[in-house]
């Protein structure tokens, strides 16, 4: 009998509805449209706003979304893995606060802190559970509400980020589908390029560390940039190598929305056209964690059952990673 794998059986997505447009960006900054467009492939982000919102606001929508196309009962749902690197706080964790949101009174869960490769991890994490048979019904969700730890006085990063995010239900198969193999990376060498300096255990909140705005992301772009391309297409040629895929293999890339730059780069080192590759940075620019699954679900239309996907991220930490997976269903 062919192994248990955990499949993809449904995907929701959930933005704000605040755009940020490059025009609203240049009366807030010195930058101009045509440079981030050409620089990063980003026309637009989504912002939440207002009192009281905080990333599992993002996390739930996509959660009750998903529950109700998928027709499953909180009651079904066993684990809850949110991955975000802006919970709405230390603890609890955001997946226990969507949990309680959603009624999934049966599940229990936690958060993994992974930036950009936050929902890879999540993904490889959640389908142990399954393939081990422990779980029936797994919820894997990649959110972030980015605007929360960005200076909109920093060009160099307000440009990039946005808020969203999105989750897909996990469950069990013995048909040729679901995900086949995981290549995850770390190097904690990265941080010196990408991290948020105070807040944490390190440096806590003060006057001080609020003077000297510290609670921002602080970004080396063009350090991190290089790491970018090198790893993100590395990895994606080495999950290709490992499973006898040649480009015309592979149906879609779905990539981390960091950089348009970024993803060219992984695509070519595939071999593979753009066709194939899932793009909507320029919508909803760097969402960090929800970034892949809200490819997923913008293109879910256009997946068949069966279909080749290599998912493939990297981001602070440094964390990068690939995921090969054969889509589960056709949509209805
Ligand atoms: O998702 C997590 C991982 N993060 C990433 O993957 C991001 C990786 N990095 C990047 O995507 C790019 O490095 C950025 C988009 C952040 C920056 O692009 P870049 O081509 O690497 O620009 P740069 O930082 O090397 O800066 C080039 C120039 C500089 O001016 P000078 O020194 O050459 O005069 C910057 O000051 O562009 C200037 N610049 C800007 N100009 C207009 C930087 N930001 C802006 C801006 N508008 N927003």
């Amino acid at each position: 009998m062919r192994k248990t794998r955990a499949v993809i059986t449904g995907v929701h997505g959930w933005v704000p509805d605040y755009v940020l447009t490059n025009k609203e960006l240049e009366t807030l900054v010195d930058t101009n449209d045509e440079w981030i467009t050409s620089r990063t492939g980003i026309k637009e982000r989504r912002i939440l706003k207002g009192d009281h919102q905080g990333t599992s606001v993002i996390a739930t929508e996509a959660v009750k979304g998903l529950l109700e196309k998928t027709n499953t009962s909180p009651d079904e749902i066993d684990l809850i893995i949110c991955a975000t690197v802006t919970p709405d706080m230390f603890f609890p964790s955001t997946a226990n606060l969507v949990a309680a949101n959603v009624g999934a009174n049966k599940s229990y869960g936690f958060d993994i802190s992974a930036a950009c490769s936050g929902f890879l991890y999540g993904l490889t994490v959640g389908s142990q559970f399954i393939e081990t048979g422990f779980h029936k019904k797994v919820i894997v969700i990649g959110a972030d509400k980015m605007s929360a730890i960005v200076n909109y006085e920093d060009r160099s990063t307000c440009i990039i980020f946005g808020d969203g995010g999105g989750a897909v239900l996990l469950e069990p198969t013995t048909e040729d589908l679901g995900i086949v193999d995981s290549i995850l990376h770390s190097d904690g060498g990265g941080a010196d390029y990408l991290h948020m300096k105070a807040g944490g255990s390190l440096r806590p909140a003060s006057l001080e560390t609020i003077a000297r705005k510290e609670h921002y992301i602080f970004q080396e772009g063009s350090t991190v940039y290089k790491f970018a391309v090198t790893n993100m297409a590395e990895v994606s040629a080495e999950i290709m190598a490992k499973n006898n895929l040649t480009g015309d293999d592979v149906d879609w890339l779905v990539p981390h929305q960091a950089n348009k730059r970024i993803i060219d780069a992984t695509a070519s080192r595939m071999g593979i056209g753009p066709e194939k590759v899932m793009l909507n940075i320029e919508k909803y620019g760097n969402t960090t964690a929800g970034t892949i699954p809200l490819c997923l679900w913008d293109y879910e239309s256009r997946l068949k059952k069966g279909d080749n996907l290599i998912l493939a991220a990297f981001g602070g930490g440094f964390t990068w990673g690939s995921i090969y997976l054969k889509w589960g269903y056709d949509t209805k």
